[in-house]
């Protein structure tokens, strides 16, 4: 029973929520009259000592007393007698876990927007950096268009500002105070939960105490927050992993990155990546795994709901890790833009181009334009020869009227510089994209 029961390795965590929670209530207790003022600044003495015996690590941790809200009460004890057994006054440990993991859970969404936001910071001086650097653009991991490394990363940066958004939008519906619900249908005791509320930092006190005790959604709502920005992020990771790999040669990281192999000389394995890209299946799992502990829990609290915390540590701790290890490799990572340029030149990525040139010179209509640039593409095939290689008598044989003009789109620089519609890959409308991130996140 009691290895089953303790949480105390997990929920010691909350430690400074717990304090700061426990101070805030003895505060109001007093102002309200419920407990006296000699009462009240002894158990505001004790509480500090305790924070500095934890912080300082000199405070003992026994499985017997099962929770940090125990061993807390336990010392306090100790330290002031019984005038710690008044703290609890108006109070349970259901309303007081509900607000110290509120709390918690209040603070990862905080760090990792903030995280979050560093790696946009980090991926916009990149991008400005490689605003003109061309890459090949791909649909189905084959080349399509020409693009810019700039714009592939924005891209990035346009995922990251959404996720930051979502932990946002959770902290703002979870920025309500469930401490005064006690046990689930609040209080005898004349307390005052609007000051407690505003006195740690929420908008406003819960309205109904049995939601209070019994709702975890805050958590699973910044879960999926989080599980969603580690799905970005596993992507990115992913990427990192092919544009360092050989065939692609796109990217180099350095040692600070990469690992050696203990038997082959010659490898630098991205394994900070690979671990990013793995550690989404934490998110989720962590997600998946608090989802499943509240469907069907009858209100209100129930002990399966303690385990709430231990899955929801792990995965900020994962998101928090996984986001300052990309920016890291964000930072670390080397292009090599001869290569990156060579490959959007490769695999008829201007075909579209010539198309266009077609409807707009010629006058065509799109589709014949495609079939006629079909053909072109079949027989610089033929050749060996790129479409920009390709012979004016060559693509004359497609149409006769096609002139040596056609050639200057069929460079790889001048199709990426030609998409300068709003949001395209043009390196200015890539210029304007930093500029306009760079004044968000300012
Ligand atoms: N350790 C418990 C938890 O994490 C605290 C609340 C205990 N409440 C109770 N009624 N047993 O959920």
């Amino acid at each position: 029973m009691r290895q089953i029961n303790a949480s105390i390795d997990v929920d010691r965590r909350l430690a400074p929520q717990d304090l700061a929670g426990s101070k805030v209530h003895a505060a109001m207790l007093a102002r309200q009259g419920i407990i006296s003022k000699e009462d009240e600044s002894g158990i505001q003495q004790g509480l500090d000592q305790i924070a500095s015996e934890i912080t300082e690590g000199r405070f003992s941790f026994d499985e017997a007393l099962e929770d940090i809200h125990m061993h807390v009460e336990a010392r306090l004890t100790e330290l002031i007698g019984p005038a710690a057994g008044r703290l609890h006054t108006a109070r349970s440990r259901n309303d007081q876990v509900a607000l110290d993991f509120r709390l918690w859970v209040r603070e990862a969404c905080d760090r990792a927007a903030a995280g979050l936001e560093a790696l946009q910071r980090a991926l916009l001086i990149r991008a400005e950096e490689a605003a003109d650097a061309l890459m090949p653009g791909y649909t189905h991991l084959q080349s399509a268009q020409p693009v810019t490394f700039g714009h592939h990363l924005m891209a990035y940066v346009e995922m990251f500002g959404r996720d930051a958004g979502r932990l946002r939008d959770a902290r703002r519906r979870m920025n309500e105070c469930p401490l005064g619900a006690a046990a689930l249908a609040g209080t005898s005791f004349p307390i005052d939960r609007h000051a407690t509320a505003a006195a740690l930092g929420f908008d406003r006190p819960t309205a109904n105490s049995m939601d209070s005790v019994a709702s975890r959604d805050f958590a699973l709502e910044a879960l999926a927050a989080g599980a969603i920005a580690a799905t970005h992020l596993s992507r990115l990771a992913e990427e990192i992993v092919l544009w360092v790999s050989p065939g692609f040669g796109f990217i180099t990281l350095s040692d600070a990155f990469t690992t050696g192999s203990s038997i082959m000389p010659q490898k630098r394995n991205p394994d900070a990546a690979e671990l990013v890209r793995a550690k989404a299946g934490r998110l989720l799992g962590s997600f998946a795994q608090l989802v499943l502990v509240m469907k069907g829990l009858p209100l209100t609290y129930g002990k399966d709901m303690q385990e709430d915390k231990a899955t929801t540590f792990e995965a900020f701790d994962a998101l928090d890790l996984s986001l300052a290890a990309m920016t890291g490799m964000v930072t670390d990572l080397r292009l090599r833009r001869d290569v990156m340029a060579m490959a959007a030149a490769s695999g008829f990525s201007t075909a579209t181009d010539m198309a266009d040139w077609l409807v707009r010179v010629l006058g065509l209509p799109f589709r014949e334009a495609h079939h006629l640039t079909g053909r072109a593409v079949a027989r610089a095939e033929a050749h060996g020869l790129t479409l920009q290689d390709l012979p004016l008598a060559e693509l004359q044989a497609v149409d006769p009227r096609i002139t040596e003009d056609l050639r200057t789109v069929l460079d790889p620089r001048h199709s990426a510089a030609s998409r300068s519609s709003y949001g395209g890959t043009s390196p200015a409308q890539v210029r304007r994209q930093v500029e306009a991130w760079k004044a968000r996140l300012a």
